[in-house]
């Protein structure tokens, strides 16, 4: 049977004293983030759930929860603490990690569950944060009012105004105690946008998203992301998001898609308590299952029919270990998806566990939110997993087809060929055949049928077109010919070209009616791509793109793609990245692009960060003075100063409304410096 380890870890490394209360982002994949919240306490490693405690009865010991599995940070009731004198004074004498004896961050609630259960509480506003303060919380919570999804609009209403109310007085009481200043609209999205404006406005250190336990009770999926939007298209950027009451692992990739950062959940004990495990998939219960929905640690020496024979409370232990488990290891895959850029995937897959997180999926896709589109990147490495046709609705595909309709233009006024019915690299499949055609018919237009769409040949490195990762039926899909309007190439002369099969070359000239001849220069084809690339990624016009290229000699990779674009004064502009297709520019390339009248965004920092960021040192949050609009998470951004010359180039982690949010952590991750001119 489990044995429970004795193994103990060292307390926590308090945050330092100025970053204190203070959220950074990481790393990212779209509105997902990676971020680290500062407490006194230790820094919190977000996307993760705080396992509730109730002090009066401990399923699980928060002690336990630090050693075994490195818990960060737990949630309490102070309202729980407050109405137990035993509980109380022990918590006013020794604090509350003493009381629960936990060393790492310690969150409360206060009370408003329990109104929204009994009806009522008897604490007051100010009496719950001071009582908060008073037991030295790390992140107490304020007595909001619980919306409830049966209110009706004028009652919601209320309850958002009376929140707001009480949130500048708690804010009064709290001090510099770190406060969750929660968002409450019920089922209304115009209330719940109401209330993340207001309460952004004043100074929580959180914001929980609250009245949410009812509508997943019901599993109203759909409803929770509606919220989830709402509110945190409204919230300050810089501030976590939490959900309370959110503990099943089934939503968990769906809500850091959405840009959760903190969930909290009794659902490890309560589950156990009735004999239910919580899987990724939905719940199992224990009393029909012959092995283990998913090994985990905490079973690994026993089966269910064992724990099943167990006594009560064994049996409640080793569950609640068993749910525990499972939540922390559906974080880890949540962060780890985040790192890898592979979120919406996790959530597609986690979509099909339940008809109604269906059903949210769908409305997520359906809705092309403009807020989550913007923040996907386009290109970002890694292959496409392709499960089904409506994989081209994640947002990622979504986003960077947009990108190509929106900025890709032809170049020449010829015929156009689609290549169709096999996957990439089709450099490899046709790279040849294409620079052969181009000899003899230069203005011709090529195009590639890709599961996405249609892609202009010069972008066939271009993730994510490049790499999907699919059944072999997915490329034999007919091509899409509705694209060739919203490409602009309406109404020519078209021919398709299969190219699976044999004799491709001689199909090919046959089919164009074209004498067969060599090929062309490569530097022809490796023009195009490099203009295509400067307009799609970096936003510039087609006449800057074209004059740019003339004259320009390229430095070849050994497998006989472009490494570097050299200018014929010999100066380096850009390098294509071989990876994903994407492109970087240097700083000579940067000099070119800061003397257009479009293209990259430009971000402007503070005069004391200047000699910084002239030296290739990162911009920190804290420079930005003021940024485009058009900055996106991922993208080249030109660093300026105020008199807007140029400091730098980098790579923009973040868009316009978070680069001036945030005051920790890095905002641009420079590519290069522009030193100043001697002398
Ligand atoms: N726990 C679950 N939902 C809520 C809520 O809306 N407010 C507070 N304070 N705690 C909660």
């Amino acid at each position: 049977m489990t044995k429970w380890s004795n193994q103990t870890r060292d307390g926590p490394k308090p945050c330092r004293e100025q970053d204190n209360g203070l959220f950074e982002i990481t790393a990212r994949d779209g509105r997902a983030r990676l971020g680290r919240l500062h407490t006194a306490h230790g820094v919190l490693e977000t996307p993760c759930l705080l396992p509730v405690i109730n002090p009066n009865i401990r399923t699980i010991e928060p002690r336990e929860m630090w050693d075994r599995y490195g818990i960060q940070a737990v949630i309490t009731n102070s309202y729980v603490i407050w109405k137990h004198d035993y509980l109380r004074e022990k918590a006013q004498k020794e604090g509350v990690h003493a009381l629960l004896d936990f060393p790492g961050i310690v969150m409360t609630d206060s009370g408003t569950f329990q109104s929204y259960i009994y009806g009522d509480v008897e604490v007051g506003v100010e009496e719950i944060v001071e009582f908060q303060a008073s037991i030295g919380v790390d992140i107490a919570t304020m007595l909001d009012i619980f919306t409830r999804p049966d209110m009706s609009y004028e009652e919601v209403d209320e309850a958002v105004e009376e929140t707001i109310t009480r949130g500048v007085t708690s804010l009064e009481c709290a001090k510099e105690m770190m406060l969750n200043g929660p968002i409450q609209g019920g089922l209304f999205s115009d209330l719940r946008e109401k209330s993340a404006s207001e309460m952004s406005n004043l100074d929580f250190a959180v914001h929980p998203i609250g009245g949410i336990v009812p509508i997943m009770e019901q599993q109203s999926y759909v409803e929770l992301a509606k919220i989830i939007l709402a509110c945190k298209g409204k919230l300050n950027p810089s501030k976590p998001v939490h959900l309370f009451g959110c503990g099943h692992p089934m939503l968990f990739p769906m809500a850091v898609a959405l840009g959760a950062d903190l969930f909290d959940s009794a659902a490890y004990a309560l589950f156990a308590r009735d004999g239910r495990l919580l899987c990724p998939w939905g719940t199992e219960r224990i009393d029909e299952l012959v092995e283990w929905p998913l090994m985990m640690p905490c079973v690994a020496e026993c089966t269910p029919e064992e724990v099943r024979a167990l006594d009560k409370d064994a049996k409640l232990k080793i569950l609640a270990h068993y749910n525990l488990e499972m939540t922390l290891a559906e974080f880890a895959r949540c962060r780890q998806a985040v790192r890898e850029g592979k979120i919406w995937e996790l959530a597609e897959k986690r979509s099909h566990q339940h008809p109604s997180l269906r059903d949210a999926w769908n409305y997520i896709l359906d809705l092309k939110s403009e807020w989550i589109l913007e923040s996907q990147q386009t290109p970002k490495s890694g292959g496409v997993a392709w499960m089904s046709d409506e994989t081209a609705l994640r947002p990622e595909l979504v986003r960077a087809r947009n990108r190509l309709i929106e900025r890709w233009s032809p170049l020449h006024d010829g015929r156009v060929l689609i290549i169709h019915g096999e996957s990439g690299p089709w450099r490899e499949r046709a790279g040849n055949l294409i620079a052969r055609l181009k000899n003899v018919e230069s203005d011709l237009v090529i195009l590639i049928s890709t599961p996405i769409g249609l892609l202009p040949y010069s972008l066939e490195d271009l993730q994510p077109f490049a790499h999907i990762d699919g059944a072999g039926n997915v490329w034999k899909k007919e091509p899409m010919l509705d694209d060739l309007k919203v490409l602009n190439l309406d109404g020519r002369e078209l021919i398709l070209l299969d190219l699976e099969g044999d004799e491709l070359h001689e199909r090919a000239f046959e089919l164009l009616g074209l004498e067969p001849g060599d090929a062309c220069p490569r530097e022809m084809i490796w023009r195009e791509q490099i203009i295509d690339k400067l307009r799609v990624l970096f936003n510039v016009k087609t006449e800057d793109a074209v004059a740019v290229m003339e004259g320009v000699t390229y430095v070849k990779s050994k497998t006989g793609r472009v490494r570097n674009v050299i200018a014929s004064d010999g100066k380096h502009l850009f390098s294509p990245t071989l990876s994903h297709g994407g492109m970087s520019m240097t700083i000579e390339g940067a000099k070119w692009a800061h003397s257009l009248d479009s293209g990259l965004a430009r971000v402007t920092v503070i005069e004391d960060a200047e000699p910084f960021i002239r030296k290739g040192r990162n911009v920190f949050h804290a420079f930005v003075s003021a940024c485009d609009d058009l900055t996106r998470i991922g993208e080249m951004c030109l660093i300026v100063n105020s008199k807007d010359e140029l400091l730098g180039i980098g790579v923009a982690q973040c868009d316009a409304k978070e680069m001036l949010a945030f005051s920790k952590g890095i905002a641009v991750k420079v590519r290069a410096g522009n030193p100043p001119l001697m002398g």
